[in-house]
């Protein structure tokens, strides 16, 4: 493999966070180095504050490491031309509430200077992928969380970025929003782009990720692919259909010449990512390994009961059903939008940010000119709201413009 094919080559990456007086606050990242490849899905797991943000944030250009080289795009991750090439879903979807989906994902086009014209073919694209094309016309205020997250994730993409970085895609979706995004994840991994993402949802990271590093307390615990992590290699699973129970005596005195009982399973050997996480976490805190993140206590004992375990079977049993029809959909429908590619856009009705604030702007204006019949109380509320909005807007611009390097 090529230098050229080296997406992110990260050698003792650090980052310390000091306090007002410069004192160490928290080793976030400690130490870490490893290599992700063009077209690999690269999975960061670890528990809360483990530092798969921190990594993230350093290879977005949003930290500065404390020691350590980090390249991406064979550059420092703060070049601008490399910031064009990546698409980010923060952890949590930063959103202005009065602009539909529309709206939204058009206004990040524009940040990323594409044309009218591509906007609008690339947003309808993304709006009906990402499963809101019923919605898209409404003020993402109205959202619940998990489409919100798909508004991100449409966002995430609108560059066409060549290096997709998703912090927890998952979080706040359906069993259905998530069997979504791992397809959306091989899609655009089969199509040569390069995805980093950090989950708490193991079984999903398992369907997708070529390679995993588990960090805990800011440092690796374990790296590799899924079948160098999980396979078991002392053993041999053979696979076939219910067996008879003359077949399986025949099949067992053969296994029994070369082979003694206790060798012998007739439960083949299984082992998910999860256990093989919950195993390595559980190993580095018998050896008290320190971390600033944090560590789980007991249940409550007044809150178990088999009522919950039931529930959970039930959501289970859904969950997987709805998903396997899902995913039937889904490919289907990419299968559509890539065909779609080159059709011309049809999109009506896209707004400009400026307009828009100038319309929050009207709005405000007209409270201020013609209060409503509501009590005074409720007026100042609702200036707040617009108030608290137009800031939360200023701060995404900034975020992006920091982002973009302008
Ligand atoms: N801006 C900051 N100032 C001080 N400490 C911070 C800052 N950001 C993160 N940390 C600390 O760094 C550590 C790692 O945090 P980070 O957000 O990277 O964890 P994480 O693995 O993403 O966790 P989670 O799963 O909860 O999202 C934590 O101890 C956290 O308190
Ligand atoms: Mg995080």
């Amino acid at each position: 493999m090529s230098d050229k094919d080296v997406v992110i080559e990260a050698v003792g990456l650090t980052k310390s966070f000091k306090d007002f007086w410069g004192r160490p606050k928290a080793k976030a990242v400690n130490d870490i180095s490893f290599e992700v490849k063009k077209g690999e899905v690269f999975g960061l797991l670890g528990p809360n504050g483990s530092g798969k943000s921190t990594t993230i944030k350093m290879l977005l250009g949003l930290l500065y490491p404390s020691r350590g080289a980090l390249q991406v795009f064979g550059k420092s991750p703060r070049d601008v031309k490399v910031k064009q090439r990546i698409g980010y879903l923060p952890e949590e979807t930063y959103l202005y509430k009065y602009l539909s989906a529309h709206e939204t994902v058009d206004f990040f086009g524009a940040l990323f200077q594409l044309s009218r014209e591509d906007r609008k073919k690339r947003t309808q694209q993304l709006i009906e992928m990402v499963g809101l094309k019923n919605a898209g016309k409404r003020a993402v205020g109205e959202y619940s969380k998990g489409m919100a997250r798909r508004v991100g994730l449409a966002q995430a993409l609108i560059n066409d970025p060549d290096l997709i970085i998703l912090d927890e895609p998952t979080s706040g979706l359906d069993p259905i929003g998530c069997r979504e995004v791992k397809n959306l994840i091989k899609t655009l991994a089969q199509r040569g782009k390069t995805v980093i993402l950090s989950s708490h949802l193991l079984a999903d990271v398992q369907d997708v990720v070529d390679r995993v590093v588990v960090l805990y307390g800011g440092q690796i615990r374990a790296q590799g692919t899924i079948d160098e992590l999980l396979l078991v290699e002392n053993k041999t699973k053979i696979v076939t259909p219910r067996m008879s129970k003359e077949t399986l005596d025949r099949v067992l005195k053969i296994l029994h010449e070369e082979y003694s009982p206790e060798q012998l399973e007739l439960s083949h050997p299984k082992l998910d990512l999860e256990t093989f996480f919950l195993d390595v976490v559980n190993r580095a805190r018998k050896e008290d390994v320190h971390t600033a993140g944090a560590q789980a206590g007991d249940f409550a004992d007044y809150l178990k009961g088999a009522v919950v375990e039931k529930a959970q079977a039930a959501d289970e049993e859904n969950g997987e059903f709805s998903a396997l029809k899902a995913e039937k959909e889904v490919s289907a429908k990419l299968a559509e939008i890539v065909a779609k590619d080159d059709q011309p856009p049809q999109v009506e009705h896209t707004v400009d940010p400026k307009e828009n604030n100038f319309k929050v702007e009207e709005k405000l204006s007209g409270l201020m000119e013609n209060p409503p019949v509501a009590e005074p109380s409720s007026l100042e509320k609702e200036k707040e709201i617009i108030k608290t909005q137009e800031e939360d807007l200023s701060k995404v611009n900034d975020k992006l413009k920091n982002l973009l390097g302008k």
